[in-house]
C-alpha cells in the first residue's frame, strides 16, 4: 500500500513538472508575441535585464531589469502582483509605470497569459542589473500623475469581440491589439500621448519615426497588399511594397519573425478586414518644386533606386527598394521617408541574396534640397502624397543630429 502511495506521488510529481514545463515554454512564446526582449534587453546587455532607453519630448525612461534577481529584478514578486503590473501598470511597490510598457494593450491577457508569463521569467538565470534612474522633466517625473493619464486611457473594460467571427480572425485581433501591441505606434496620438481610439491603426508618430498606416487605404494602407504579402513583411522584413526600417526593423528581428506562420496569418486576416479610411484630400506639388526634387534625384539617390523608381534591373539594382508604389513613401506623414534620407538605413538581409550597400545618409543636402526629393518621390511614378516643406526638415534634423 505504502509502495502505491508513493508511486502515486511519483507519478504527481512529474505530471506537476511537466505542467511547469508546460507554462514556461507557452510563457517563453507569449513573451515572443509580446516583445518583451525587445524592450528589456539593452545593446550588448543580458536579455531581459533591462536599461533600454525610451526618449519622448519629456524625457527618457529605461525599461527595468524582469530576470528573477531578488535585488534589482523580479525576484519577489508574486504573480498577482506581476499580473497587476502589465495589465494596470502598478509595481510590486505600488508606484504607477510609465505607458511606455504598454500596459494598456496588455491588459487584454488572460490570468492564465501572465501566469504562464511569470513562470517563463522565473525560469530564466537572474541577472543583477540595477535599473537605470529615468531623466524626466517636470510634472512628468510625478508617477501619481499617471492615475489621471490612466483614467483617460487605460481600457475600463475589455472590448466586444463578435463571436460570430472565424478562430483565425479573433486570434488574430488578439495578438494585435493585445500583447502584440500593434497600436502602440501605428495608431495616432493626441497631445497626452494618449491613443485616439477613433482612428486605430490609421498611422502614428513615436519617437521620431512613422509608422504606417495599417488600414485598408489603397495609397497609404494595406489595401494593395495580399494576406501574403503582410505575412512576409513581417516574417523577412520585406516585400515588393516595403522594405522594415528603424523600429519595425526592430519589432520585426525580437518578435514577429519569431512569431508561428499561424499566427502571421491570423494577424494579416485581422489587418486586411479594416476598413479603408477616407482618404484626407491634398494639393498636388508645383512643376518647379517636382522638376527640383528630380534634379536631387537624378544626382543622389538614382544610382541606387534606378530613374523609374523601381530597381527591377539585373544584379544589384533589382535588390534596392521600389519607390514606385510604396505605401510608407506615400504615406500621410512624412517623417519616417525624411529620417531615412537625413540618417540613411540599412534593408535586413535577404536570404540567398549578395548583400547590398546600405542607404548613406543625405545630411550634407540642405533642407531644401530634401523637402524638394521627397516631394518628388511621393509624387513621381504615379505615387501621390502632400507635399513636403522644408521647416519640417529642420525640426527633424535638430531632433536627430546634434
Ligand atoms: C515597448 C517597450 C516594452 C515592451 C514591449 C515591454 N515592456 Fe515591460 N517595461 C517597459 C518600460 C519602459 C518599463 C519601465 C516603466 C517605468 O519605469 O515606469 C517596463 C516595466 C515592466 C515591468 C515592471 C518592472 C519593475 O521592476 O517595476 C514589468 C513586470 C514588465 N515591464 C514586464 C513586461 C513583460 C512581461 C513584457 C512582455 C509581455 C513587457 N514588459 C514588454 C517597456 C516595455
Ligand atoms: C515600436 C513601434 C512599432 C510597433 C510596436 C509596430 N510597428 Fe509596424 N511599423 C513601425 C514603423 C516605424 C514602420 C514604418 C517603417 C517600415 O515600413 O518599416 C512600420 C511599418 C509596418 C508595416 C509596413 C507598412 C507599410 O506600408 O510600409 C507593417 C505591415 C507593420 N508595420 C505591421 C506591424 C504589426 C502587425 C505590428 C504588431 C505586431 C507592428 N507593426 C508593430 C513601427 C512599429
Ligand atoms: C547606395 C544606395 C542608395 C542610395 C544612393 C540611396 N538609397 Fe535609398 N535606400 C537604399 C537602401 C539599401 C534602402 C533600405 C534601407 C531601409 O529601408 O532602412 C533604402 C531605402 C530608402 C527609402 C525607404 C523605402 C522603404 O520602403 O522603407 C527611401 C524613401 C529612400 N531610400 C529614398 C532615397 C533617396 C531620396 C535617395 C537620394 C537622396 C536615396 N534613397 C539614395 C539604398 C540607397
Amino acid at each position: 500500500m505504502r509502495l502505491y502511495a508513493a508511486l502515486l506521488l511519483a507519478l504527481a510529481m512529474l505530471a506537476d513538472h511537466a505542467h511547469a514545463e508546460d507554462a514556461v515554454s507557452r510563457g517563453s512564446y507569449l513573451a515572443v508575441l509580446g516583445d518583451c526582449a525587445g524592450c528589456h534587453t539593452k545593446a550588448h546587455g543580458p536579455a531581459f535585464s533591462g536599461g533600454l532607453p525610451f526618449q519622448a519630448q519629456f524625457g527618457t525612461v529605461y525599461s527595468t531589469n524582469i530576470t528573477p534577481d531578488r535585488e534589482t529584478g523580479i525576484g519577489t514578486w508574486t504573480a498577482d502582483e506581476f499580473y497587476r503590473a502589465v495589465h494596470e501598470g502598478v509595481a510590486a511597490n505600488g508606484h504607477h509605470l510609465y505607458p511606455a510598457l504598454p500596459y494598456v494593450y496588455f491588459s487584454r491577457l488572460t490570468r492564465g497569459d501572465t501566469d504562464d508569463l511569470f513562470a517563463f521569467l522565473h525560469s530564466l538565470k537572474p541577472v543583477r542589473q540595477a535599473p537605470t534612474p529615468n531623466k524626466l522633466i517636470f510634472p512628468f517625473n510625478i508617477r501619481a500623475g499617471l492615475i489621471f493619464w490612466n483614467w483617460l486611457y487605460l481600457p475600463k473594460a475589455p472590448p466586444k469581440i463578435d463571436t460570430a467571427k472565424p478562430a483565425e480572425w479573433k486570434r488574430g485581433e488578439y495578438i494585435v491589439n493585445g500583447l502584440g501591441h500593434c497600436g502602440a505606434c501605428h495608431t495616432p496620438k493626441d497631445i497626452l500621448f494618449g491613443d485616439i481610439t477613433s482612428k486605430p491603426l490609421a498611422g502614428g508618430v513615436v519617437g521620431n519615426w512613422y509608422a504606417a498606416d495599417l488600414t485598408g487605404n489603397m495609397r497609404t494602407g494595406l489595401g494593395k497588399w495580399s494576406a501574403g504579402d503582410i505575412v512576409h513583411f513581417l516574417e523577412a522584413g520585406r516585400n515588393q511594397y516595403a522594405t522594415a526600417a528603424g523600429t519595425m526593423e526592430e519589432k520585426i528581428t525580437s518578435s514577429t519573425s519569431h512569431m508561428t506562420p499561424a499566427d502571421l496569418h491570423a494577424i494579416a486576416t485581422y489587418l486586411k478586414s479594416l476598413p479603408q479610411r477616407k482618404a484626407v484630400q491634398f494639393q498636388n506639388p508645383r512643376p518647379e518644386q517636382m522638376e527640383r526634387g528630380q534634379g536631387v534625384y537624378r544626382a543622389h539617390c538614382e544610382e541606387c533606386h534606378a530613374a523609374d523608381g523601381e530597381p527591377t534591373g539585373a544584379g544589384a539594382r533589382g535588390r534596392y527598394p521600389n519607390l514606385a508604389g510604396d505605401t510608407l513613401v506615400m504615406g500621410g506623414d512624412p517623417t519616417t521617408v525624411l529620417r531615412i534620407i537625413l540618417t540613411g538605413g540599412t534593408a535586413p538581409p535577404a536570404p540567398g541574396k549578395p548583400a547590398i550597400k546600405p542607404m548613406p545618409d543625405f545630411a550634407k543636402l540642405n533642407d531644401g534640397m530634401i523637402a524638394d526629393v521627397a516631394t518628388y518621390i511621393r509624387n513621381a511614378w504615379g505615387n501621390s502624397a502632400p507635399v513636403v516643406g522644408a521647416t519640417r526638415v529642420h525640426w527633424l534634423r535638430r531632433a536627430l543630429i546634434h
